[in-house]
């Protein structure tokens, strides 16, 4: 049988992580498959650190990201650059991943070059088409074009066969951003940038933050901001640290918000090591983030999520995740909860795992080589076990 050319298209910092490790489990068999990584680049400098970490050196580039970029930019760039890359390559199957412009454009392209598709963490839905704006869109759309699914839980699942995708081209495969995890947080990591070092010995509480979400920029995120600088004036025990995402209008209202604030880290991004390394040892996360919110249940942290919806049920029922919103006195007094009540920090410290277990990326390439009859065997499906921890 011919060997299977696989193509994996991304473009922005969490495909990256998440698609990781799908490329590298893939390199394991090159008797069956011949890798060809694509990448939009819709983010430049916050993509670029993730695929030196895991050496991944993309076969196409098409560097489309600009400064201030819409929607309408990032999708006619990808688009005509994968129309011409996918002429070029012509690779039998295009693996696309989760939600976001990029994700969609790569299987329209694909669809479009008639190429099968297979989504990686499929099947996340709010059920909002605007909430969270673009991705709930970017995810329905993206599962109407693909022909395999790999969603990361039974939720996921079930959201799909509810939409009448067949039950033959889903395989739950726990999700692979666990897979990145585990081969990323060092229990003796040592941090080179000398300012978070310096403050995880000074021994303060921690409290991680990242924004960065569309619908949530302007005044919403103002109000965030301002009931943590509140919470840092009433708590002289905690320090906040907060790598500001790249987009401007999130570094421009950070800055007036909370520069020069005592005990206040804006950081730029970090890179994917030190931050989850820095999560590890952070006391909460407060984040509108769909990846550190799979995160940091499985490093035992408790989660305040800035959002009024989420398509990550599962934590939220465990009890670690809470759907804060982005209110002043919702944000203020959920913190504050956090750092005065202990039975309320226990209950939401419990260490669970219901994304996965850090074999995702090996169940979706052996669901490949299944369905295209180099193995016989389908890979067991992913299923929540307690205390399944990082
Ligand atoms: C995008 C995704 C979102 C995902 C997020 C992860 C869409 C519509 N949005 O949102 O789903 O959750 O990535 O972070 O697909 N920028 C840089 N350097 C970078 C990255 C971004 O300068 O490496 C700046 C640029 O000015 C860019 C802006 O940030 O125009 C916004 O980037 P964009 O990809 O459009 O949106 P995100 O908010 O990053
Ligand atoms: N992340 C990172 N550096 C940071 C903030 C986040 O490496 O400064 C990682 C984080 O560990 C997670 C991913 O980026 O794996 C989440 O990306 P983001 O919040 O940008 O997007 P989302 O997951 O919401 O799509």
């Amino acid at each position: 049988m011919d060997k299977i050319k696989l193509a994996v298209v991304f473009g922005t910092r969490p495909e990256a992580i998440k698609m990781a490790p799908v490329i590298l489990q893939m390199k394991k068999y090159p008797e069956y498959i011949d890798p060809c990584i694509i990448v939009t680049a819709q983010h430049r400098q916050m993509l670029d650190q993730v695929l030196e970490l895991f050496g991944i050196i993309p076969d196409y580039d098409l560097d489309i990201m600009s400064e201030r970029q819409t929607l309408f930019d990032i999708n006619c760039k990808a688009l005509a650059g994968l129309r011409e890359v996918f002429e070029k390559a012509s690779p039998d199957m295009a693996l696309v991943h989760g939600d976001t412009t990029t994700t969609f454009a790569g299987a329209l392209a694909a669809f479009y070059s008639r190429i099968c598709v297979g989504h990686v963490e499929a099947g996340l839905r709010t059920g909002n088409r605007y909430s969270p704006f673009p991705e709930e869109m970017n995810r329905r759309l993206t599962g109407a074009l693909a022909e395999l699914h790999f969603a990361p839980t039974d939720t996921a699942r079930d959201n799909l066969l509810r939409e009448n995708i067949p039950d033959k081209a889903i395989f739950v495969t726990g999700n692979t951003v666990i897979d990145a995890l585990q081969m990323t947080v060092k229990k003796d990591y040592v941090f080179s940038d000398e300012k978070i070092q310096k403050i995880i010995d000074e021994g303060k509480k921690i409290i991680l933050l990242t924004t960065h979400r569309r619908e949530n920029l302007g005044e919403p995120l103002r109000q965030v901001y301002r009931a943590v600088a509140r919470i840092l004036k009433e708590h002289e025990d905690v320090c906040i640290v907060f790598p500001v995402h790249k987009n401007p209008l999130v570094k421009d209202a950070a800055q007036e918000e909370l520069a020069g604030i005592e005990r206040t880290l804006l950081a730029e991004p970090l890179d994917y090591e030190p931050f989850v390394n820095l999560m590890a040892r952070a006391y909460i996360v407060i984040s509108d983030s769909g990846g550190v919110q799979e995160e940091a249940p499985s490093l035992g942290k408790p989660v305040l999520v800035l959002r009024n919806t989420t398509e990550r049920p599962e934590a939220v029922e465990a009890g670690t995740v809470k759907l804060t919103g982005l209110s002043f006195e919702n944000v203020y007094t959920d913190t504050k909860k956090l750092l005065c009540d202990e039975g309320f920090y226990k209950k939401m410290a419990g260490a669970i795992n219901p994304y996965g277990d850090g074999e995702a990326a090996r169940r979706i390439i052996q669901a490949i080589l299944y369905q295209k009859g180099f193995i016989d065997k389908a890979p067991e499906c992913f299923c929540i076990k307690d205390k399944n921890t990082v």
